[in-house]
């Protein structure tokens, strides 16, 4: 039977450590400071964006969610960007995705000042990342090589099979564990929707990343015995419970859990550590903007 990986638990952990170290700058009369930009009501966006702002409060670190509505042009999203980079109260910024069909999310993205862009998404951090000298690391991919390091499971040397190649998971994780460093050193397949049988990939994976969106596409007779899964999935599945949902992951939970060695569950396993991730990159913006102020 699998060993259930408690992300709650590890991501509790590092938000002791960033409050501690939030409480020690505040000490003296130092606040870092998280601006996050939610346009339209997407309900999912809803809900990450509230649980960033509740993880900023309950760390100390200073936030305010700026609620946009949903016809705002790209031109106002622009000008909002440029303001919240020149403003010294917020070290991190972001842009919570989906954005609305009418506005370019790359041109956004770009918008945002490298030394602000807590999420790694700027092409600048991107490119930092894949030559080994990452600035940020975006925070789920780092939210599960964080999981992997404190459930003493090494990479190195393994082959890691990736289901999904987008920009925010697959694709970046996939850099990451790659690089000649401790913690990754692994060898990676990425699988995405141009494989015709994902089946031939998932039976050669020691570690399996799902990360496709499609709720418990993840069978056991897909997966060797000792897989280790990391579950990256959160899907709404009709259910007759109050809300009329429940979460799923991309894995089928109770098919595998005899199979596998470790896995994650959604949720509670990979979610809280994205969250967690995000305060250590706002942390990170903090320090270096602290250090070059002190520089000039
Ligand atoms: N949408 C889904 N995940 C993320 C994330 O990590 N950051 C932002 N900005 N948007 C998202």
């Amino acid at each position: 039977m699998a060993k259930i990986i408690d992300g709650r638990a590890i991501a509790r952990t590092i938000r002791e450590q960033v409050r501690d170290e939030v409480q020690s700058f505040r000490r003296h009369g130092r606040i870092p400071g998280l601006a996050v930009i939610l346009v339209g009501k997407n309900p999912s966006s809803e809900v990450y964006v509230n649980m960033k702002a509740k993880a900023c409060e309950e760390t100390g670190i200073h936030s305010i969610t700026d609620q946009l509505d949903s016809d705002i042009s790209e031109n106002e999203l622009l000008d909002k960007i440029a303001d919240y980079n020149q403003n010294p109260q917020f070290h991190g910024l972001l842009v919570q995705l989906p954005l609305p069909a009418h506005i370019n999310e790359q041109k956004i993205i770009e918008s945002i000042a490298p030394r602000k862009d807590v999420d790694c998404f700027h092409p600048y951090n991107v490119g930092k990342l894949m030559v080994g000298q990452s600035i940020f690391e975006p925070a789920t991919p780092a939210g599960i090589i964080e999981i992997l390091r404190q459930s003493k499971i090494d990479p190195s040397g393994k082959h890691v099979v990736i289901l999904g190649r987008s920009n925010i998971v697959g694709k970046p994780l996939s850099m990451m564990l790659i690089q000649k460093r401790s913690g990754a050193n692994a060898v990676v397949t990425v699988v995405h929707t141009g494989a015709e049988d994902i089946t031939k990939y998932t039976l050669n994976a020691d570690i399996l990343v799902a990360a496709m969106g499609k709720a418990e596409i993840v069978k056991a007779d897909m997966v060797k015995e000792g897989v280790v899964v990391i579950d990256v999935g959160v899907n709404r599945v009709e259910s007759d419970n109050e809300k009329g949902y429940r979460l799923a992951g991309d894995v089928d939970f109770d098919d595998i859990l005899p199979k596998a060695a470790a896995i994650t569950p959604v949720p509670g396993g990979v979610g809280p550590m994205t969250i967690a991730m995000l305060l250590r990159n706002t942390m990170k913006a903090f320090r270096l903007q602290e250090k070059n102020i002190q520089k000039n």
